[in-house]
């Protein structure tokens, strides 16, 4: 089994202060660990400098990430952040597609691709989310809407692309709802979404590629959905806010990597 990996996905939250804080408190609490499970703090954008120069230094427990990157290469896209200028942050991970860019922002399918495009090309690993909506799932149309989103991204990646690319499946009615997706549910769609992958881009690929859960993953149901064959690690929102959640759901990625 890979080393699991945890992201932590702050959303909109945190005055300058606290997030320092939090990252000071997380540092700590990481130090003395030999940490396998791989760690990635997305902060608001404002902040990724802050977690970039934490996560340069040495032994650092955690990598920089963030939350969002423009589809667009460069120009007159006010109020926009380029994936050149993240990569020049030293941002290593971003997250794209989450359900709540879709909902709000109007993210579909292709700009998600695009942005995947552009990080790409700025070696930054994109974090892909998908999942279906509650009246999908009670349609029993979930297999489906993912397979859609898997493949009007992910298909359209070369071989050498995706290498690069980390999936996050995040049911919708999960995200913030203390509403978790059962372990067995979670395997369910993560081995699903595996098997799509093989089927483009072969066994290695999908076997190899990391595919993540989130979704109300939090200190207490970490370790049983971690303990699944094919979650590979966390995408975790709410829990990811306070330090002690954080390193305990960090704890349950090392205790099922090392248990193997
Ligand atoms: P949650 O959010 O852990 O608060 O449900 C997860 C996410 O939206 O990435």
């Amino acid at each position: 089994m890979k080393p699991k990996i945890v992201i932590g996905n702050w959303k909109m939250n945190k005055n300058f202060d606290e997030a320092e804080e939090l990252i000071t408190e997380i540092t700590e609490k990481l130090e003395g660990y030999n940490l396998e499970t791989e760690v990635v703090l997305c902060p608001p954008l404002v902040y990724a400098e802050l977690v970039t120069d934490h996560a340069n230094e040495e032994g650092a427990p955690f990598y920089a990430g963030v939350q969002n990157v423009s589809e667009y290469e460069n120009g007159a896209y006010t109020g926009e952040v380029s994936a050149e200028m993240l990569a020049n942050m030293d941002v290593s991970f971003c997250i794209v597609g989450h359900s709540e860019r879709r909902k709000y922002f109007g993210e579909t399918n292709a700009i998600v691709l695009k942005k995947m495009q552009r990080l790409l090309a700025n070696d930054i690993v994109p974090v892909m989310c998908c999942g279906e909506s509650l009246e999908e799932r009670k349609a029993n149309q979930h297999f489906s809407v993912v397979q859609k989103q898997v493949e009007e991204t992910l298909y359209q990646l070369t071989p050498d692309q995706m290498e690069r690319v980390m999936v996050a499946y995040e049911p919708i009615w999960a995200i913030g709802t203390g509403e978790t997706a059962t372990p067995e549910q979670a395997q369910e769609m993560l081995a699903f979404i595996r098997s799509v992958i093989e089927k483009k881009f072969g066994t290695e690929m999908a076997v190899n590629t990391y595919i993540l859960y989130g979704g109300s993953c939090n200190a207490k149901n970490a370790l049983e959905l971690f303990s699944q064959q094919d979650v590979d690690g966390g995408l975790i929102g709410g829990a990811s806010l306070k330090a002690d959640d954080f390193v305990k759901i960090i704890e349950a990625g090392e205790t099922v990597t090392k248990d193997n």
